[in-house]
C-alpha cells in the first residue's frame, strides 16, 4: 500500500474498506451535494499572500477554547454512530483526541454511552446535543453529560428535521442489530426503525424537536451550569441574537453539507458571523476542512478554531484509534508548514491580510 500522506490519501484507503450503505452514510450529502463539494471548493479557492522575511523559527500552535488548553485549533466535531466504522467507535476518537491534545465533542448519538466515553476522554469534552421533543428526555442527557464529566453542551441547532440525503433513501439506511442509539437507550428511544427510506430521517422526524427557538435556547442555558455551544449558525443576525440569548460560542457549520443545500459553504458565511458575534463570543467552523492550510484560512477570517469531521471518520476506518492520531497529526503538520511559509510565528500572527493582496 501507498504511504497515506494526507487526508485524501485517508479517504480513498476508507472508501475502500468500507460498505456502500456506511460509505454512503458518512460521505454523503442532501439533495445535490453542492454545499458538501463548495465546503472543499471554498477553502481551496482562497489564496494565501504569504510574508517572506518574517524570521520565523519554530512555530506554536496551542491555543485555548472557552478557556482550556488545547495543542492546536483543530478539534473533533460530533459525528454519530461511530461502531458503524470501527469496532472501539466513540472510545477510540475520545482517545485520540487526548493523544492529540485536543478537543472531542462527543454525538448524542453515539453507539457508546457517555458515561463510558467521557471518562475516556481527557479534557476538554463536550456533549452535543439534539433537542428531543420530549423536555424530560433533553434534561436528563443534559443531567448526565455534566455528571459524566463534559465541560460544554453544544447545541445543535441546523437539524430541526433531518436534510434529504437521497443516498441513505435508496439505501433504507438504518443502524444493524447490535447497535443503538446508546444514550437514549435507558429513555426508550435507542432504536432507529427499519423503514422504507431512510431510517435515521424517521428517527428524527419522530423525536427530534422540530420547532426550535430562541426560547429553547434560553431554556438550555437555564438548565445547565456548563457554557452552552451553538452549533450550525450561517447568519451574523442568528449569530448575534445566539451570543446576546447565552451563547458563549458559536460554530459556523451547515453539518457538512449534510441539512440545507445550496446552504453557502462556511468559509463564506464566517466572516459575517465574526463580524456581527465576534466581540461577544468565540467563533469556530467546521466543514471542508481537509488540509493544514485550510486552517490557517479559518483562522485569517477570524475562526479562534476549527472542527473536522469526515477526516476522523476516515482516520478511524482505515486504522482505529491510530488512524484518527495519524489524520490529526497530518493537519498538524500541515497547519506548522503552513505558518512557516506565510512568515507566522503563532495563530496571533495570522490574519486578514494574509488572504488579499
Ligand atoms: C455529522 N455531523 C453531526 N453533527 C452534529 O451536531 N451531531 C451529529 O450527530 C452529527 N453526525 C454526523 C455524522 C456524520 C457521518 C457526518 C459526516 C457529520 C456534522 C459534523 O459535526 C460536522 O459539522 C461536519 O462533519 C463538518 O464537515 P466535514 O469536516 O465532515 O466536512
Ligand atoms: C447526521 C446526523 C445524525 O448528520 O447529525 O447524520
Amino acid at each position: 500500500m501507498l504511504p497515506l500522506l494526507n487526508v485524501a490519501d485517508y479517504a480513498r484507503a476508507a472508501r475502500a474498506k468500507l460498505s456502500k450503505e456506511v460509505c454512503d452514510y458518512i460521505e454523503g450529502g442532501a439533495l445535490d451535494e453542492i454545499t458538501l463539494r463548495e465546503n472543499t471548493t471554498s477553502w481551496e479557492r482562497l489564496k494565501l499572500y504569504y510574508h517572506v522575511l518574517a524570521g520565523v523559527g519554530t512555530r506554536d500552535t496551542r491555543t485555548t477554547v472557552l478557556g482550556q488548553k488545547i495543542s492546536m485549533p483543530i478539534a473533533i466535531s460530533p459525528t454519530a454512530f461511530l461502531k458503524l466504522i470501527c469496532a472501539e467507535g466513540e472510545i477510540a476518537a475520545a482517545r485520540a483526541a487526548k493523544a492529540a491534545g485536543t478537543l472531542f465533542v462527543l454525538s448524542s448519538l453515539s453507539n457508546t454511552a457517555m458515561e463510558l466515553m467521557l471518562a475516556e476522554a481527557a479534557s476538554p469534552r463536550w456533549f452535543q446535543l439534539y433537542m428531543y421533543k420530549d423536555r424530560e428526555i433533553t434534561f436528563e442527557l443534559v443531567t448526565r453529560a455534566e455528571a459524566a464529566g463534559a465541560e460544554a453542551i453544544v447545541l445543535t441547532v441546523d437539524a430541526p428535521g433531518l436534510g434529504a440525503r437521497e443516498r441513505d433513501i435508496r439505501n433504507s439506511f438504518t443502524l444493524p442489530d447490535g447497535l443503538a442509539v446508546e444514550n437514549l437507550a435507558p429513555l426508550g428511544k435507542g432504536t432507529m426503525p427499519r423503514v422504507s427510506g431512510s431510517g435515521l430521517a424517521a428517527y428524527v422526524r419522530d423525536n427530534f424537536k422540530s420547532n426550535l427557538s430562541f426560547d429553547d435556547l434560553d431554556w438550555l442555558c437555564d438548565c445547565t451550569r456548563l457554557p452552552v455551544v451553538v452549533k450550525g449558525v450561517c447568519r451574523g443576525d442568528d449569530a448575534r441574537r445566539a451570543a446576546e440569548h447565552g451563547a458563549k460560542a458559536l460554530i459556523v457549520s451547515n453539518h457538512g453539507g449534510r441539512q440545507l443545500d445550496t446552504a453557502p459553504a462556511t468559509s463564506e458565511v464566517l466572516p459575517h458571523v465574526v463580524e456581527a458575534a465576534g466581540d461577544l463570543c468565540e467563533i469556530y467552523v467546521d466543514g471542508g476542512i481537509r488540509r493544514g492550510s485550510d486552517v490557517l484560512k479559518a483562522i485569517a477570517l477570524g475562526a479562534r478554531a476549527v472542527l473536522v469531521g469526515r477526516p476522523i471518520l476516515w482516520g478511524l476506518c482505515v486504522a482505529g484509534e491510530q488512524g484518527a492520531v495519524d489524520v490529526l497529526e497530518i493537519l498538524r503538520r500541515e497547519l506548522d508548514e503552513a505558518m512557516l511559509l506565510c512568515g507566522c510565528t503563532t495563530l496571533g500572527d495570522i490574519n486578514r491580510s494574509l488572504l488579499a493582496p
